[in-house]
């Protein structure tokens, strides 16, 4: 008798999960507490937004102390996102993009098109901790090397640097291991020369 209610509350189980019931979906509790739930990311985002300018020079002074010349007052480059967002790929961080002036294209690239050498795209970061608190996180870097000088991966060189400013990886220099999975993933987007963009809802200019 027990078994046989088990196996009937599944069944009832799998017939709301199932695909067919959005309606019933979406009046049942779950979804609402779902839509519910959505509004604390937001918060999160612009809490982000709060604390990167409380830290952001001090982030900036730290990631130079790694002594890469080429990311030297990056702050001051254009912006391109309107708040720092939540970004799965690079670690679960809250993440800003900035581009130099050579790459001023960043976002602009038509399909086929490659970013000119010199072109240095920056990523800084928070990090948010399971209590809740952010964090100053890493910075990633990827700068455009003259034609032929990288070729496996497109002539982009990819970095990251620690918050402490200490260099995690370089794929010209050390620890070049430690950044080699960064190509792996940016090579889906190879037709747009490695770069993705941010997501629309943060773009600053939509
Ligand atoms: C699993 C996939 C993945 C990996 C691994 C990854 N990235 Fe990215 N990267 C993305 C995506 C997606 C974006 C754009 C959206 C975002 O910011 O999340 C991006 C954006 C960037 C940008 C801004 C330029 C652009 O493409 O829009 C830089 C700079 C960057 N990544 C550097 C790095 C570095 C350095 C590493 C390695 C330490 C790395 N990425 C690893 C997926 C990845």
């Amino acid at each position: 008798m027990a078994r046989l209610f088990i196996l009937l509350s599944a069944a009832v189980i799998f017939s709301f999960a199932g695909p067919g019931t959005s309606a019933a979906q979406q009046d049942s509790p779950e979804i609402k507490d779902h839509i519910f739930l959505e509004n604390p990311a937001q918060n999160a985002e612009a809490e982000a937004g709060r604390i990167y300018q409380a830290l952001k020079d001090e982030m900036e002074v730290s990631y130079e102390m790694s002594g890469i010349p080429e990311i030297k007052n990056y702050q001051s480059w254009d912006s391109f996102n309107s708040l720092p967002y939540l970004s799965e790929t690079h670690g679960r961080r809250y993440v800003n993009n900035f581009a130099n002036k050579i790459g001023a294209d960043y976002g602009k690239l038509a399909k086929g098109e490659k970013h000119a050498p010199g072109t240095v795209l920056a990523k800084d970061s928070l990090t948010l901790t399971d209590s809740g608190q952010f964090f100053p996180g890493a910075l990633f870097i990827m700068e455009k090397l003259a034609a032929g000088t990288n070729p496996q991966t497109a002539d982009w060189r990819y970095i990251m640097i620690s918050p402490d400013g200490s260099v995690f990886g370089d794929t010209t220099g050390d620890q070049r291991a430690n950044v080699d999975y960064c190509h792996d993933c940016h090579k889906v987007r190879a037709s747009y020369d490695y770069v993705f963009y941010i997501p629309e809802e943060f773009r600053r200019n939509k």
